[in-house]
Order: C-alpha cells, then structure tokens, then sequence
C-alpha cells in the first residue's frame, strides 16, 4: 500500500524553501548524512538555497557525502552540459564540503561496466544514502532509468528515449551533440535510500503527477516504484 506523502505548495519558490527545510533538518539531525542529488531545472532552487544557508552559517556540509543519480556517457566532465559541471556551478563549488566526498557516475571512462560496479561499492562503502531527491521525467523516470527499467535494477548503462533526448537537447550548444545514453543509479539503488524527496514542478509533468496520483505500480512508468517505499515525500506545485 503507498505510503507516499504529498506537499502541495503554492510557487516554486514555497517547494524549494520546504525542500531546503528538509535538507537542513536531515544534516542537522546527522551532520555525516549521505545525500543523493538530481540535476536538472526543478532542484535549482533548492541547491540556491543551500548555498545560502551556507554561507549563511546556518548549515554545514563538512561531514556530508553526496552521490548524484546519473551522467551522460562519453562526455567530459568539464563539458558545460555535463552533470559533473551543472553540481560545481549549482552547489557543489559554493560550500564547504569535500570535494572529494561528492560522488557522480563516471560516465567518461572506458570501462562503463566497472563504472557502475564501482559506484554501487561506493554506495555501500559510505554506508548507503539517508536522503536522496529525485525529479521526475515527463514520461515518469527518475534517475535516467527510463520506462520498462526492472525495479531490480542497480547502476546501470542506459539507452536514453526520444522523449528525454528531447527535454535535454536544450542544454546542448548543438542538439546532436546530447549523447544518447547515460550511467545511472538503477531503481533498486534509488530505492535503498532511507528517504525519498520527490519534488515536481510546472504543467510538463501534468501526465506524470496524475499517473503517480492513481498508485497504479508498474515498470512501465518508473517513478511508480516509489510507491513500494515507506519513506517518500512528494512536493509539487504547478500540477493539480
Ligand atoms: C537528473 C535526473 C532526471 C531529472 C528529470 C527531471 O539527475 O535524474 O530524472 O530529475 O529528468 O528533469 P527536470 O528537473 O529538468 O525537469
């Protein structure tokens, strides 16, 4: 039976401020809290946040380990389109964590299977993830694990769809240059995590609010994983 727990909010800023406040709550509670990181357009305003509270002094990530969801494969980590890239610019340059506790999938290496491999003992290593925050595709991934990904899956190499070369294509100088396949965390991996934010924003993901709405569970349809977890918090705005 879900469990999950939705938090409508009024404008994107109320979403990020709610999201930072549990943020703040989990590194306070356990200052060497694990965190998993999305990218992509919804958390900005969260990590815009926690860089204020940082510099604020309100909030310190000295002893906090991060793991991001995924990478594109074969791109630079200095490429400006890389997710390596969009961390530093957002967050990852502008507090005081380590930089060597801040974990993306090595999407440029050659041997990708041992990439995956390796960032899974990572994983464990660092005593697995507390909080991770995920966004959501308009055809319900999350992560990069698209529709039909079993919910056993780990880290993993994956073909990315039409529809998500087209919603990421904008970040690319020349759309041909998005590559077409990408390392992520797989749905298992995601689901290992002790907490879930799951924050969506904007008409585009319409769809994929009402289908996780209805509670369906099926590998079709991603996100819909999450409603196996005891711990998932969904804050939206912008969807009805
Ligand atoms: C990003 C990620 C993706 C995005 C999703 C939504 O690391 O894993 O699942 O969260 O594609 O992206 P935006 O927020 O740009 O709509």
């Amino acid at each position: 039976m879900s469990s999950l727990k939705w938090i409508e909010t009024k404008n994107y800023d109320e979403l990020s401020e709610i999201a930072s406040d549990l943020f703040e709550q989990q590194i306070k509670q356990k200052p060497t809290s694990v965190i998993g990181l999305a990218t992509g357009s919804t958390p900005i305003g969260l990590y815009n946040r926690l860089v204020e509270r940082n510099k604020a002094g309100i909030l310190t990530f000295k002893d906090v380990t991060t793991f991001n969801l995924d990478e594109y494969v074969g791109i630079d980590p200095n490429n400006k389109a890389s997710y390596h890239y969009f961390m530093n610019e957002h967050l990852i340059d502008h507090i005081d964590i380590k930089k060597e506790n801040t974990y993306i999938p090595e999407g440029h290496i050659n041997d990708l299977e041992k990439a995956c491999h390796v960032y899974e003992e990572q994983i464990q290593k660092s005593g697995g993830i507390d909080l991770q925050v995920l966004g959501i595709g308009v055809n319900g991934h999350i992560g990069f694990n698209e529709p039909g990904t079993s919910f056993d899956s780990l880290t993993h190499i994956v073909e990315l769809t039409q529809s998500t070369i087209e919603a990421n294509q904008k970040y690319f100088d020349k759309p041909e240059d998005m590559p077409k396949s990408a390392i992520t965390m797989g749905i298992k991996t995601i689901l290992q995590a002790r907490k879930i934010i799951l924050l969506i924003s904007g008409e585009s993901k319409q769809d994929a609010f009402s289908r996780l709405r209805t509670g369906e569970i099926t590998e079709d349809f991603p996100a819909s994983s999450l409603h196996l977890h005891p711990d998932v918090t969904v804050i939206y705005s912008g969807v009805k």
